[in-house]
């Protein structure tokens, strides 16, 4: 994740450089059911309104987070399908709140109601994220239901009426591009705390209808006025976390932004880039899916390290006998293409992994979600 607004406010208020400690455990993404009321175009756990046998009872979901706790694990974004449609969702998320987890809840916030908002501001999360991906139509047509973008918004203002802080995800495609401009209106409109724009990545329906996935010049259109519109709230003294996910090169091209418009704090922004180090699959970023099986991001779902029934999460992560795990870990990356010779593998990491295996079966090949030109790697 790319945490623009952070590095934004390093161009404005550069500070020094300093250590930074390597976290003990990564965040864990953790789909806790795969049931929603939601269908969207781009999911990648290809949820729908049905039953999925074999899921954690609940009392192994407890058990797996006395392990998470045991091995320093600092975040659990409770996630699904929905996970607001998960029975027992409140108590899950009180006992990871009690245990000192920093506890976030992804929802579609269709099902963020006058009747529930209580019960979700006594757990005292510290975010909620709700995902919209796009306006009206827009946005209902993607999720593949009528009506879902009023609910949505409704779900935020309810959260934002209890103090919740909450925040928007968003999906970029062809199909929602036009309406990014309206998504920052929205923000301002709403006065909401957190944007994330998050690219495509390609994973369960998401794979399969990856010929959606933005052109790379609407992409860069889109970073550009993100961009604008960062610089524009930090100026006026908006603080708004705005981060991005599915593609590191935003930090490269982030960087060359800075060059053009704030070059002399751009040999800073650089050693700050490189500090962070891009993308963090199997090393700082974890999924544990409906099932019990660990993956190195939320888009592997189709690469099982383990099942923590099996074995402890804890053993699972550190196991680099698994080829992909070894390679994700180590560093350099064994990447090829165009990623194996970029002057910004330490900003970048090689992006993201998951697109190049599926779309030319090698996991090391280059990212073809790459939108970066040849000089500008
Ligand atoms: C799988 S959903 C689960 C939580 C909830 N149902 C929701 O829609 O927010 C988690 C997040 O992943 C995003 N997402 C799903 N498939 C994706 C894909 N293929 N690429 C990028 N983001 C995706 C969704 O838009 C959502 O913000
Ligand atoms: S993205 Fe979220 S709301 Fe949409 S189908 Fe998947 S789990 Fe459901």
């Amino acid at each position: 994740m790319f945490r623009l607004s952070q590095f934004m406010r390093e161009v404005l208020h550069p500070t020094p450089l300093k250590a930074v400690r390597k976290p003990a455990a990564p965040v864990v993404i953790w789909n806790l059911i795969r049931r929603c009321n939601l269908t969207c175009k781009h999911c990648y756990t290809t949820s729908a309104d049905i039953d999925f046998p074999g899921e954690l009872s609940t009392e192994s979901i407890y058990k797996v987070m006395d392990d998470l706790k045991a091995f320093q694990v600092p975040v659990l974004i409770l996630s699904g399908g929905e996970p607001l449609l998960h029975p027992d969702i409140f108590s899950i998320s009180k006992r990871a709140r009690d245990m000192g987890f920093y506890v976030a809840l992804s929802s579609n916030g269709t099902l963020i109601t006058e009747q529930n908002i209580r019960q979700i501001a006594a757990i005292n999360y510290q975010y909620v994220g709700v995902s919209l991906d796009g306006i009206g139509a827009t946005h209902d047509n993607f999720r593949q239901q009528q009506g879902s973008f009023d609910a949505s918004v409704r779900g935020i203002e309810l959260c934002r009426k209890q103090g919740i802080k909450a925040g928007i995800r968003f999906t970029l495609t062809q199909d929602n591009v036009l309406d990014f401009p309206a998504m920052l209106a929205l923000m301002d409109e709403k006065d909401i705390d957190k944007f994330y724009l998050s690219h495509l990545n390609y994973g369960g329906r998401g794979n399969k209808n990856r010929k959606s996935d933005a052109f790379f010049s609407m992409t860069r259109t889109a970073m550009d006025l993100l961009f604008e519109k960062c610089l524009q709230w930090e100026q006026q003294g908006i603080h708004r976390e705005i981060v991005t996910g599915n593609n590191d090169a935003d930090a490269v091209y982030f960087l060359h932004w800075v060059h053009k418009n704030f070059p002399q704090q751009a040999a800073h922004l650089q050693a700050k880039l490189e500090q962070w180090g891009g993308n963090a699959s199997g090393v700082n970023v974890a999924n544990i899916d409906n099932l019990g099986n660990v993956h190195p991001d939320t888009f592997w779902w189709h690469y099982d390290l383990g099942n923590v029934q099996q074995r402890p999460f804890s053993e699972i992560w550190q196991d680099i006998s698994d080829p992909l795990m070894a390679g994700l870990k180590q560093s350099p990356r064994p990447l090829k293409g165009r990623c194996g010779t970029c002057s910004y593998q330490n900003i970048c990491n090689g992006n993201t992994r998951v697109r190049a295996q599926q779309v030319y079966d090698d996991a090391w090949a280059e990212d073809p979600g790459c939108y970066l030109s040849e000089t500008e790697i």
